[in-house]
């Protein structure tokens, strides 16, 4: 396992200022935060660098503004979030450098905490910019990374200021890290990979990384039709990405190479139409799929042989629904088996690792998310994370050995 420096390891910091990046990059409907995950994920770290007397000055990004200064996407709009979940009046600072910033340190007392302004207004900060970077960290004494869902990005916030002060990984980031270790780095064997969702291609490095490290790769979602397809099944009116039928090709044939199972439904759920409950809807062999019908779910059997899969092994990593979950009945499939897993977790037989937007509200809808052993917080980060890559924001806080 990878070195970093944590939070056990600073003693008292009265005195000093820390930055923290955060990821408050948080859903909202308008004017609310609707999810405040990422918020709780990172509270317990603000809250002990507070209790050690630091002055927390906490980064994070919101949205995508491309270096603009863009109103509805200040930072300052998570701020009633932050402030309910930590229980504690923030300040907001709606700079990042300068004497803005330098003058807020002069209010703030020992143990306060303030949020800086949405770091990618300034464009320094996507180009991981060496002058912001030595700018920001000049107010600062030690820099503390909480956002292992924004890691993948090397950024002057993410990766550029662990270079420029003493750098640590926070709490929510060490939690991560060892659940990820657990789970595919030196992971308990047999090893099974979900993988679901609508798309081969949006996840084709995930797909070809994951047969090389798994012994049991379950493919569910649009991307079980396609490569049925490439198989020679007719499935009908599915989504499916038929021109990737060489690619799905080489993939199982790697599988194969890796000693890899790949497991795709042998029955399904299938309509005419994609509403709820449709009157079309009917369960059938993967070979009687008629042509002006969708394959919509995995079926009741092969969903019970994939529950068995399940119990000969140790551990689970799972990424993507393996239906139109969002739509009943069509998330049986997914509710049955992240229902299977969680239980085996629950026994304790079984290590069961979860990331991806989806894939946590798939999880949330099961009712299941707080039986798992690890429910990641990150989209993006720990889809490249499953495609074996080397995370920026985690290599630089790695301590040289
Ligand atoms: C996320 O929401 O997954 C992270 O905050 C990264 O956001 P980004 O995809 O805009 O870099």
């Amino acid at each position: 396992m990878t070195k970093f420096k944590t939070l056990d390891d600073l003693g008292d910091l009265t005195g000093k200022v820390v930055l923290v990046r955060v990821d408050l990059n948080l859903p909202m409907d308008g004017v609310r935060v609707t999810d405040d995950t990422r918020v709780r994920a990172a509270a317990p770290t603000i809250l002990e660098l507070s209790g050690k007397g630091a002055k927390v000055l906490l980064l994070a990004h919101f949205g995508r503004p491309k270096g603009e200064k863009v109103s509805t996407m200040s930072v300052s709009m998570t701020l009633d979030a932050v402030q309910a979940v930590l229980g504690r009046e923030v300040m907001f600072v709606p700079e990042i450098t300068g004497d803005v910033v330098t003058q807020s340190l002069t209010i703030l007392r020992s143990g306060d905490i303030a949020l800086l302004e949405n770091t990618r207004f300034w464009k320094g900060e996507e180009a991981n910019d060496l002058e912001l970077a030595k700018a920001i960290a000049a107010n600062a004494d030690l820099y503390v990374n909480d956002a292992f869902s924004a890691a993948h990005r090397a950024h002057a916030s993410t990766e550029g200021l662990a270079h420029l002060l003493p750098a640590y990984a926070g709490r929510s980031m060490e939690a991560e890290l060892k659940a990820l270790e657990a789970a595919l780095g030196n992971p308990q064997r047999p090893v099974a990979a979900v993988v679901g969702g609508a798309k081969v291609s949006s996840k084709l490095d995930v797909l070809t990384h994951l047969v090389t490290q798994v012994d049991h790769l379950i493919i569910g979602g649009g991307m079980a039709n396609t490569f049925l397809a490439a198989r020679g099944v007719n499935v009908g009116k599915s989504l499916c990405e038929h021109e990737l039928a060489a690619t799905c090709e080489q993939i199982l044939a790697a599988a194969d190479q890796a000693g890899c199972t790949v497991h795709l439904p042998y029955d399904v759920t299938v309509a005419k139409e994609f509403a709820a409950n449709p009157a079309s809807l009917r369960t059938c062999n993967v070979h009687e799929v008629a042509a002006d019908e969708m394959i919509l779910d995995i079926g009741p059997q092969a969903t019970e042989a994939l529950a068995d899969v399940l119990k000969t092994c140790r551990t689970l990593v799972w990424n993507g629904p393996l239906g139109a979950f969002e739509t009943a009945p069509f998330d049986a499939a997914t509710v049955a088996l992240a229902r299977s897993a969680a239980a085996l977790t629950k026994e304790g037989v079984l290590i069961s690792v979860a990331g991806g937007g989806d894939t946590v509200a798939a999880l949330n809808a099961a009712g299941v998310a707080d039986d798992f052993t690890y429910i990641s917080t990150a989209g993006g980060a720990f889809l490249e994370w499953m495609e074996g890559k080397e995370l920026p924001g985690v290599v630089a806080l790695t301590v040289p050995t």
